[in-house]
C-alpha cells in the first residue's frame, strides 16, 4: 500500500498482533512472523555491538490520525506529509512496519534527523535486512517513487527473504517491485 492504494476494509480482521518489549520497558505490537525475524535481527546486530530497539509498529487508524494532528501542530503539513501517511494508507496499520530507535551508549536516538545523521550505523544494519524478509521501504533518492522522504529506520517485513534480497540486490523500491510483479 502506498498513498495510492488504501488497505482493503477487512484488514483488521486478518492481522495476527504479537506484543513484545524494548529495553525502555515500553510494548509493541507486531505481525508475529516479523517480529520473530525482528527479534533474530537484533540479537545479530547486537553481536555486532549495534542496538536497535522498537520504536514504533503497529498503529490503528485512530492512532495514525493522532500522530498526523499531533507532528502537523509540531511540524507543519508539508513535513508531515513527508513523513506521515494518511490514516488509512500507512503499511504500521498491518503490523508488518517496524520503525526502529538507536540506543548509541545508552542514549536513544529515535529523532527523524538525528537518526539520518547516523549513515554509519545504517549502513551496517541495512544488509542484514534481506535475510530476515525485510526491505528498507522508503530508501534516500526514490521520494519521487514512494512518495515519502528517506526513513532509514522503517523496516518492512515482505515475509520472503528471497524477494527482499532480489529487491535490495537491485535497488529498487516496492513500488518497482510489484509493478513488474
Ligand atoms: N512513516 C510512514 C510513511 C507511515 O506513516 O506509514
Ligand atoms: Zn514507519
Amino acid at each position: 500500500m502506498n498513498k495510492e492504494n488504501k488497505l482493503p476494509d477487512d484488514w483488521e480482521e486478518k492481522v495476527v498482533l504479537k506484543e513484545s518489549e524494548n529495553i525502555y520497558g515500553e510494548t509493541y505490537l507486531v505481525e508475529e512472523k516479523a517480529l520473530e525475524q525482528f527479534l533474530l535481527l537484533r540479537e545479530e546486530l547486537l553481536e555486532e555491538g549495534i542496538d536497535i530497539e522498537l520504536d514504533s509498529t503497529y498503529r490503528s487508524v485512530k492512532e495514525q490520525q493522532e500522530l498526523w494532528d499531533e507532528w502537523t501542530v509540531e511540524y507543519g503539513e508539508e513535513y508531515v506529509r513527508t513523513y506521515v501517511a494518511v490514516p488509512g494508507h500507512s503499511e504500521h496499520h498491518t503490523g508488518l512496519a517496524i520503525d526502529v530507535c538507536l540506543d548509541v551508549d545508552g542514549k536513544r536516538i529515535n529523532d527523524n534527523d538525528e537518526m539520518i545523521a547516523e549513515k554509519e550505523i545504517f549502513a551496517r544494519i541495512h544488509p542484514h535486512l534481506a535475510e530476515h524478509g525485510f526491505i528498507l521501504r522508503y530508501p534516500e533518492g526514490k521520494e519521487g517513487i514512494t512518495g515519502y522522504g528517506y526513513e532509514p529506520w522503517h523496516f518492512r517485513y515482505i515475509d520472503d527473504a528471497q524477494i527482499a534480497k532480489e529487491i535490495t540486490d537491485a535497488g529498487i523500491t516496492f513500488e518497482e517491485y510489484c509493478a513488474n510483479h
